[in-house]
């Protein structure tokens, strides 16, 4: 019997079985009827104590994709969280209802202690400003199925705007801390930097960053451009969030300093970060990213059901 494998952290996943869930997601895209049938009589359960959008339809529509079925809720109000029930029930109570869980919830650590007390596979659709592994997934797939050369090694990224509570963020720098060659340019207010954690791995490590507060002038370094929302759910006060809410807009003038090939990308919902004019630049990826996602889902659910030998033993 396999072991049980979850998703919590990008660190979950080895290097290696995180280049097979890409390439697993390379070989749906290119024959999905294959795949449309591998999760018959399967069902994932998507916890969703938090709003979204694009995460859970995209784990629902993946897992539709593989034949199986889908049940969840999408907000705290309409599950017995509102009675005072715990994650640790919750989990212990769907889990006779289904093979695998995805949770969203607003705390950080959620997803962990979701995993701590389920027999089944549990999947990290973000905790709080923590972390947030399939976006990654996600954004690996974008970013190496767009790149000149495929490679998810040796290039420049710059990640602007909320780098403190962006998950995405977190949850990106993680994973391609992994890789070669790998530069980072941290773009934001002094107040939204990167948390400490993040930047003592990265001199732990030596890995090449610079932290800048101004998007100009690095713009013409970047290979890919992430951009971010800022976080207005994870502010303590409304009168910080509206001083920084707008401090990076990108729109066609910046774009014209970057170069022929840069990619922007964005986890999505924007706000006022990326002008509606900049959708129409053949750079801008953010919502081919979205349709990767779902792939990558499909990818991700067959490896930890263990419908494709992707997986190894846990690290
Ligand atoms: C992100 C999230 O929820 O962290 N959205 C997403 O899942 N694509 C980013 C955000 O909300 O800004």
């Amino acid at each position: 019997m396999e072991a049980l494998r979850h998703l919590i952290s990008p660190g979950d996943l080895s290097r290696a079985e995180t280049d097979r869930i890409l390439d697993l997601a390379d070989e749906i895209i290119a024959a999905p009827d294959e795949y449309s049938a591998k999760c018959r009589g399967k069902k994932i359960a998507t916890l969703f104590y938090e709003p979204s959008t694009r995460t859970r339809l995209s784990f629902e529509a993946a897992m539709l994709e593989l034949g199986g079925g889908v049940l969840g809720f999408s907000s705290a109000d309409s599950s017995s969280a509102t009675k005072g029930e715990s994650v640790a029930d919750t989990v212990r109570t769907v889990e006779n209802f289904a093979d695998i869980i995805a949770i969203r919830h607003p705390k950080e650590g959620a997803a962990a202690v979701a995993a701590r007390y389920a027999a089944i596979p549990v999947i990290n659709a973000g905790d709080g400003g923590h972390l947030h592994p399939t976006q990654t997934l996600t954004d690996l797939l974008t970013i190496r199925s767009l790149r000149a050369h495929h490679s998810l090694d040796g290039f420049t990224i710059g990640l602007c705007g909320d780098l403190m509570f962006g998950r995405t963020v977190h949850s990106l720098v993680k994973a391609l801390m992994e890789r070669d060659g790998v530069r980072f340019v941290l773009i934001s207010p002094k107040e939204l930097r990167l948390p400490a954690y993040l930047l003592d791995e990265l001199r732990e490590r030596a890995i090449p960053f610079e932290e800048v507060e101004h998007l100009d002038a690095v713009m013409p370094s970047l290979d890919v451009l992430y951009m971010t929302r800022v976080q207005k759910e994870r502010f303590f006060n409304e009168q910080d969030y509206v001083r920084l809410r707008d401090s990076y807009i990108l729109d066609a003038e910046k774009m014209r300093l970057a170069k022929e090939d840069m990619m922007v990308l964005h986890p999505l919902p924007r706000v006022n970060e990326i002008a509606a004019e900049v959708d129409a630049d053949a750079r801008a990826a953010y919502f081919k990213q979205m349709w990767y996602g779902k792939y990558a889902r499909m990818a991700l659910i067959l490896a930890l059901l263990g419908l494709c030998p992707v997986l190894g033993q846990p690290a």
